[in-house]
């Protein structure tokens, strides 16, 4: 049960919205213009959200959003900015200002309550409880998030893990793969059983064969011994497949035929020998890419993908951002009760425009250096520059999904990202963030809209 400000001078829509909100349980607040809203608040403190809306008498919204900033107490409090008219410009002037969420109306009783639901998660007021404190605080590997792309994935992999089918998980690098796979394992009915992972880029293609089926004695020169492959170290277990984009074709037809069969055949022998194990890949790569391509068999991808299971980027799923920074902040700090760094306004609003090419890696990443770096408590805009810092943090490499993409797609995508972090470092200043790409304000301009990232 939250306190929540409407600020619009629509009244219908605005008594509207107060009405269903206290349907859902809440207190609805209203004010008519900015001015009204922001006395109100001086008078009576932070609520737990706000809505406000983007065409007001006086003051527009989003030089309420700026004034509300700059309120002591306030710059916390979770903004719903409201249009008629969504346009890219709004939305990101928005975003720019730190807004949780852009909503054009009309708005359904649905949206307002899941937004709700996942804003009061995501904001767990100025007493500053840990978002995920619920969880349980061990060491086993969580997939946290309280986005609903994020949550649709804890539903989906919770439903995976009741059944023993074959589970093909995507999402770039650093989305948590790999840790969605061991959630799964822990989940299912097979947890007692080995969790075994094999990384199919890693291990050299003339190797790869008798590491996952094994190989008897004297199978090739230096087989002293026999060894046991993967698939039976994961027997009553789950094999997880890393990077299975990466297996050689031929290597692929012999995995099909195990997937098939349920049995393999160490090298050198030929003696079969039945498994029963959960297989669960992942890749960064695009599979039916590849297939058209001919490098990935589409029979065996078939036999993978029988659960898809995709984790978004983390710029897709901005709910995130926040309550993942907090968590790490929270886990590096000594000991549970050590007080950890916050994170200031500015260094929150930078963090949820920033377009993490390396996902949670990064962000955990991010979280820790500038914690160790950083003097004070209050972690600031300034205490994440590096993040910007394209050579010291090693960002110069090509990403993987851009050279996989045709020379004009990719120029346009690496456009975008260094514009959009550009916009992100100088808070949406377009003249200074000219500046740092060393291009014209006019020249920043046509860019922005032939990339589509304004409506000019
Ligand atoms: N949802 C999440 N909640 C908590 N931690 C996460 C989450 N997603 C990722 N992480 C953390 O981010 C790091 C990277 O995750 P992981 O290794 O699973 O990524 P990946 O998708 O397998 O990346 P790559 O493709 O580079 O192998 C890990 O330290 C993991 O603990
Ligand atoms: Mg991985």
């Amino acid at each position: 049960m939250a306190t929540i400000l409407i600020i619009d001078d629509d009244d219908a829509f605005r008594e509207g919205l107060a009405e269903t909100m206290q349907d859902l349980g809440h207190t609805p607040l209203e004010a008519r213009s900015g001015e009204a809203a922001l006395e109100r608040l001086r008078e009576r403190g932070a609520p737990d959200c706000i809505f406000l809306d983007f065409r007001l008498p006086g003051a527009d919204g989003l030089a309420v959003l700026e004034s509300l900033r700059g309120m002591a107490g306030m710059q916390n409090v979770p903004v719903v900015m409201l249009t008629a008219h969504a346009t890219s410009d709004n939305t990101i002037g928005a975003m720019r200002l730190g807004a949780f969420e852009h909503l054009t109306k009309p708005v359904g009783r649905n949206e307002i309550a899941t937004l709700l639901a996942r804003m009061l998660a995501a904001y767990p007021d100025a007493a500053a409880t840990p978002v995920f404190s619920d969880e349980t605080p061990s060491r086993e590997p969580q997939l946290l998030g309280v986005s609903d792309a994020m949550r649709d994935v804890q539903k989906r992999l919770g439903r995976a893990a009741g059944t023993h089918s074959t589970v093909l998980i995507t999402g770039e690098t650093g989305t948590g793969k790999e840790v969605a796979a061991q959630v799964l394992h822990r989940a299912s009915a097979r947890s007692g059983g080995p969790f075994v992972a094999v990384n199919c880029a890693a291990i050299p293609p003339e190797l790869l064969e008798s590491d996952l089926f094994g190989h008897g004695k004297g199978a090739f020169t230096g087989a002293h011994a026999e060894r046991r492959g993967r698939f039976e170290q994961a027997h009553g277990g789950t094999l997880f497949l890393d990077e299975v984009g990466d297996m050689p074709l031929a290597m692929q037809a012999k995995l099909l035929r195990v997937l098939q069969e349920r049995q393999v055949t160490p090298l050198g022998t030929n003696r079969p020998v039945a498994v029963d194990v959960r297989v669960v890949a992942a890749t960064h790569r695009d599979l039916p890419a590849m297939v058209a391509a001919g490098t990935f068999r589409q029979d065996l991808l078939y036999r993978l993908n029988v659960i898809p299971l995709h984790l978004p980027p983390l710029r897709e799923r901005i709910a995130d951002i926040l309550p993942l920074a907090e968590h790490f902040l929270s886990t590096l700090a000594a000991s549970p009760d050590a007080a950890h760094k916050r994170l200031s306004a500015d260094a929150q609003r930078m963090l949820v425009t920033f377009h993490w090419p390396g996902n949670v890696r990064e962000l955990a990443n991010a979280m820790e250096r500038a914690s160790a770096l950083a003097p004070g408590a209050l972690l600031t805009r300034e205490d994440f520059a590096f993040l910007f810092d394209t050579n010291a943090s090693g960002n110069d490499a090509i990403p993987v999904s851009l050279a996989e993409l045709t020379l004009n797609d990719a120029l346009a995508q690496l456009e975008r990202a260094l514009i959009a972090r550009a916009l992100a470092l100088t808070d949406g200043n377009r003249a200074e963030a000219a500046r740092r790409l060393g291009i014209s304000r006019q020249s920043l301009y046509t860019r922005l809209a032939n990339l589509g990232m304004f409506d000019a």
